[in-house]
């Protein structure tokens, strides 16, 4: 199995190519099965979760094929309709195709997704919107089996709860449906926006997305188009808290103005770390000039609130820092296994419930470590580049699903990093 050996205590100086959005690629790839004709997308990531997508929908019977960097996307109609144990058991963002398979088709296969390393992640939300559309599920052998032969009617929907991918595969199904459908409660991650502009660029009629009130008018079919991945906002997040915890002066490339707009906000409140946009938003510096920083005290939240996707990496950041801190993760009820990790690098945190204590230490020591979940593993690699000595992450292929060749960009930003 593939590690990380990490040297620590260096500065991080240089540039990176932001690669495009895991959590915006995923949907957008799901609702191609929704489309006639061919999609052509460019900037989309490399990453192991994105092949484990493109293999479900190949299994769906979707043809894709790449051409330098654009992948061209084109769906044919299936007899099963159906998502498998062993390809959704590896990633939970399969559940995606349930909604497109729903209105394409009105009736769907798809395996419950289960749990995984941060929480119970149930689908309910999911459910009870698409019911909402008409769709009855019946449950059995841990597969979710819907249909709505009558086909989708939109109706107006309250989620309990601002779930991304319940909001995606509402709006995906909503598409194609009979009428107008309403989201309220909706998500509003910037990925949402990203999946409703790909989608109205195939001819669906969405409106109020990135609100908390987003408006989808059905329609009979969607059409070709060509789109570009937005910029994967928590890969950048994820630099800029590598440079808090090591110092440093990194340029980060391929972003937009929303990104920079929404990074600037969530790290205004940490002095130590300043950003500068280039004049035309495509580009962002993020320099800090020492690692002694004031503690914080933090929530993680919904959209546009401080992402819980980088609640890890900004953990390990603050291991080492002046005093304690307090971070409190409102978004999954077991989102801190990479605290284990951090604690045998002597770091100090305690953990009560959803709220860690951070103790800011001088130092912390490099160790041989384990990864547990694809934030997990970004926030140790964060730490090794930070502690005094060598430091060996284990399992990395959590880390291969959500970032593209990470060791490879940290190496060109004067990183002692390689892969063994
Ligand atoms: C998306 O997951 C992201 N994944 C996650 O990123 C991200 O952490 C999460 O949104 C929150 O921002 C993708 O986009 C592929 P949710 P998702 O539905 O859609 C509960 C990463 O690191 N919930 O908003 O699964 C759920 O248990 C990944 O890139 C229900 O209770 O997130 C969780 O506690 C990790 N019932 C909370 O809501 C439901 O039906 C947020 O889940 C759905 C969700």
């Amino acid at each position: 199995m593939e590690k990380i050996e990490i040297t620590g205590e260096k500065p991080l100086e240089g540039k990176t190519f932001i690669s495009g959005s895991k959590n915006a690629a995923l949907p957008i790839l799901a609702s191609c099965l929704l489309i006639d004709g061919k999609i052509e997308l460019s900037n989309l990531p490399e990453l192991s979760d994105i092949d484990s997508m493109l293999k479900l929908l190949h299994f769906l019977n979707v043809s894709t094929h790449k051409k330098g960097r654009k992948h061209y996307i084109e769906s044919f109609l299936i007899k099963q309709r159906e998502a498998p144990y062993d390809l959704v058991r590896k990633m939970r963002a399969s559940f995606l195709v349930l909604g497109p398979l729903l209105a394409k088709y009105g009736e769907a296969k798809v395996s419950l997704p289960g749990g995984c390393a941060i929480g119970a992640r149930p689908v309910n939300i999911h459910l009870d919107g698409l019911k909402k559309l008409g769709v009855e599920f019946v449950m059995k052998d841990g597969y979710i089996y819907g249909s709505a032969k009558k086909g989708l009617v939109g109706k107006k929907i309250t989620l309990s709860f601002p779930s991304v991918g319940a909001t995606e595969n509402i709006i995906m199904a909503a598409s194609l449906a009979n009428g107008v459908t309403t989201i309220r409660n909706a998500a509003q991650e910037p990925e949402i926006v990203d999946l409703s502009k790909f989608l109205n660029k195939t001819g669906a009629k969405i409106s109020g997305y990135g609100e908390k009130e987003i408006k989808i008018k059905g329609v009979k079919k969607l059409h070709s188009a060509s789109y570009s991945i937005m910029p994967d906002r928590i890969e950048a997040g994820t630099f800029a808290l590598a440079v808090l915890g090591c110092s440093g002066n990194v340029l980060l490339k391929n972003l937009n103005k929303d990104v920079i707009l929404h990074l600037s906000s969530i790290f205004k409140r940490i002095k130590e770390l300043n950003t500068i946009a280039s004049k035309d938003f495509k580009q962002l510096r993020v320099i800090a000039n020492s690692i002694n920083k004031k503690p914080i005290r933090l929530k993680t939240k919904t959209y546009p609130g401080f992402p819980t996707d980088l609640q890890a990496q900004l953990t390990a950041a603050f291991t080492i820092s002046n005093g304690e801190s307090e971070i409190t993760e409102t978004i999954f009820e077991n989102r801190f296994m990479h605290v284990q990790e951090l604690l045998r690098m002597g770091a100090k945190i305690k953990q009560s419930g959803p709220i860690v204590k951070i103790f800011g230490q001088k130092k912390i020591f490099g160790a041989e470590v384990m990864a547990t979940d694809l934030r997990a593993s970004s926030s140790l690699i964060i730490a090794g580049m930070m502690a005094k000595g060598k430091t060996i992450v284990n399992r990395i292929y959590h880390l291969d699903r959500g970032y593209e060749r990470l060791e490879q960009k940290l190496l060109a930003c004067c990183a002692k990093i390689k892969r063994i």
